[in-house]
């Protein structure tokens, strides 16, 4: 027994060492075949003493794993987007911008962005327990058994406290394009194939299809002792991680500004994909300093290289009407491979733009993308024009056939038909969208059959669908029991949320989610909303006069009484849920308001999450450094001797105690 305990132990170390040595370094010791046998061998030895078997063993790498779903995991630090630089005078500005704030910043780490989805990976004790993807940056999905056959993923590493890094997990060019010709369903980009693959219920599947993980970011950094990007990136590479190995250091913007045209020359031979280059400021201490905007840091970027321009022929132009009536007009082209992805639709703006630019259907045209899913349309090859079709402005809704309506001075026509089907179908689609209502187990082609079957005609009537459930699985929608039941439970789920989401979902013209959650941090309740002037309305910060009437008109319009009917009806919420209700804020505490705050120490709760408060609820900026700047100094447990001894001799008011109390 002794013996076979040893075997599985150096089978076990040696199988690690291989995988680091393979993905870490890129310099494997030993042949596919050798470690494959080993691989075997072990699985075959853990069948037979399943009492040997750990969690952190290689032979978790082959899947197997069948999950009926992912759970749903809340991040410890949300997962952030970066903003988008599309040229080199942004870049500077971007530089510029933190130099304002710290004169002496200079250092920048450059690193592919690479083009796959990011992860969130937790240690304990040095083993990987568990793999969540982004989701909507709060939460996302517990992915760890899928993870768990990524090899590039070490199952332990030597740093023994627990620690949670993130970072991308992708395909690279050669295994998508093996994939894509191996498999019957085709996948547009090796983004969308990694996407499928990582969220692929059954992981064996997961294991065979070689996902690879790049690691490049850990969210609290200072809390194991690193201080610079740069020996972030050394502590993953000590501790067996994939990095990105054509990253540098930079020196300014001309060090920045050669990484970044290297990167441009040299993108076709890098193994994977990569859709920009990010920027990251090398001292991570200034981090809280330079601070974020409502989505975004603001130390780091992404850089998008020139847009690619391609040709394809114009095959025809669709006409669709948004939710509030408004035209669009959507390009179908000869599919055409453009960065990286197979596109078949783009925009055309409006009418005005298809005429000025002349631009007829059998024509090949210029594309290009700009930041957006959907490519643009420049203009029309002229020299290649042949057979071609005018395309006529349209005068009458394409579904409603009612007469189009084009306000003055405005370039867009609408549908002002409020009982127009498309419209209507795009309104539910947006109530239940994940930045309205958040209805899970709901998609637009359900919401598209249940309206035309006659089963739901307002949003609303999404609540009585528990009492139909024969009648929708009768009906030939696709709907089978259980995923009846999660779109149930999706629909219930939502009678709770917090106000903001409501008002975004009732589509009130021109309020979007920013302006939502104002209304809601501010008025607390919909009843409160529903009286208030237009002057108090434009008290709030990003409330103009366009916004501010339209809200009004909305809540003063007789319709609202019957929206109003069915909130009450569904006893759907309608009161602001402040996310830190277990933690008793004193809203009328001025103390904290739009104050300039450091924290030092700890709590009994996490760091984050105090400042989360401070920033969401009292408009605080948190700030990592003493400075004259600073107002307050907020000092919990074991905090930093020096950082307080500084605030005394600056006369920045201390507190110790934990600040709710
Ligand atoms: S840093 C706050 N570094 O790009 C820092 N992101 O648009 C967050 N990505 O969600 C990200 N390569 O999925 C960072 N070297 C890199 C990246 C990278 C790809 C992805 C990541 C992120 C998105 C931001």
């Amino acid at each position: 027994m002794e013996d076979i305990k040893k075997r599985i132990d150096l089978l076990k170390s040696n199988l690690k060492k291989w995988e680091y040595e393979y993905y870490g370094l890129d310099n494997p010791s030993v042949s596919d075949f050798e470690y494959d046998q080993a691989l075997k061998e072990l699985i075959e030895l853990e069948k037979k003493y399943p009492e040997f078997l750990t969690i952190d063993s290689p032979s978790q790498r082959v899947g197997g794993v069948i999950s009926n779903k992912f759970e749903k995991v809340k991040h410890s630090f949300p997962m952030l987007s970066l903003s988008n630089a599309f040229n080199k005078e942004s870049i500077q500005k971007f530089i510029d911008d933190i130099k304002k704030i710290n004169n002496k910043a200079n250092e920048f780490f450059v690193e592919p962005k690479i083009d796959g989805l990011s992860i969130s990976l937790i240690y304990e004790n040095g083993i990987l327990i568990r793999g969540v993807t982004r989701g909507d940056g709060e939460t996302g999905e517990d992915v760890t058994t899928n993870v768990k056959t990524i090899k590039s993923i070490p199952l332990e590493i030597p740093y023994k406290n627990n620690i949670e890094v993130r970072g991308e997990v992708f395909l690279d060019k050669k295994t998508f394009e093996k994939i894509n010709l191996e498999s019957d369903k085709k996948f547009a980009n090796a983004r969308n194939a990694a996407a499928g693959t990582l969220r692929n219920l059954d992981s064996s599947i997961v294991a065979k299809r070689n996902l690879k993980a790049i690691i490049y970011n850990i969210p609290n950094p200072e809390e194991h002792n690193l201080f610079k990007h740069s020996d972030v990136i050394d502590f993953l590479r000590k501790n067996n991680f994939m990095i990105a190995k054509e990253s540098e250091l930079c020196f300014g913007f001309d060090g920045v500004s050669k990484k970044i045209d290297w990167f441009y020359k040299y993108r076709q031979e890098i193994e994977y994909d990569i859709d920009g280059i990010v920027i990251k400021l090398n001292d991570l201490t200034l981090y809280d300093e330079i601070g974020y905007t409502s989505k975004f840091p603001k130390w780091a970027i992404a850089y998008k290289f020139p847009a690619e321009i391609v040709e394809s022929k114009l095959l025809d132009i669709k006409i669709t009407v948004g939710r509030t009536g408004k035209i669009n007009y959507i390009a179908n082209i000869e599919p055409v491979l453009l960065n990286n992805t197979i596109v078949s639709n783009a925009t055309l703006h409006n009418y005005e733009y298809i005429k000025e630019k002349d631009i007829k259907i059998g024509d090949y045209v210029s594309l290009f993308k700009a930041g957006e899913i959907i490519p643009k349309i420049i203009k029309p090859i002229l020299e290649k024009r042949r057979d071609v079709i005018e395309f006529n402005k349209p005068t009458n809704c394409p579904y409603c056939n009612s007469k189009l309506f084009k306000e003055k001075d405005e370039i867009d026509l609408y549908c002002l038909n409020e009982k127009c089907d498309a419209r209507i179908i795009e309104s539910i689609i947006h109530f239940c969208s994940r930045q309205a209502m958040n209805i899970e187990g709901i998609s637009k082609s359900i919401i598209k059959k249940l309206y035309d079957e006659n089963i739901i005609k307002i949003y609303w009537d999404l609540y009585e669908l528990k009492n139909k459930k024969e009648l929708i699985i009768s009906k030939d929608l696709n709907i089978k029991y259980k995923s009846f039941n999660n779109l149930i439970n999706g629909i219930e789920k939502s009678r709770t949320n917090s106000l903001e989401r409501l008002i975004f979902a009732l589509g009130i013209r021109h309020v979007g989610e920013v302006a939502s959650k104002q209304l809601a941090l501010k008025f607390k309740s919909l009843n409160n909303i529903i009286n208030v002037s237009i002057n108090e309305l434009l008290k709030i910060d990003d409330i103009g006069d366009k916004m501010a009437i339209s809200i009004s008109n909305f809540f003063n319009e007789n319709n609202f009484n019957k929206h109003l009917e069915k909130i009450n009806k569904y006893q759907i919420n309608t009161s602001f849920i402040n996310e830190f209700n277990d933690i008793e804020i004193k809203q009328e505490n001025t103390k904290y308001k739009n104050r300039i705050v450091l924290i030092t120490g700890s709590f009994s709760i996490s760091r984050n999450e105090i400042k989360k408060i401070l920033t969401d609820l009292y408009g605080c900026k948190c700030v990592s450094s003493i400075s004259k700047k600073v107002d307050l100094v907020i000092a919990g447990k074991n905090y930093t001797q020096s950082k307080v001894e500084q605030a005394k001799s600056l006369n920045i008011e201390i507190v110790y105690d934990e600040f709710w109390n």
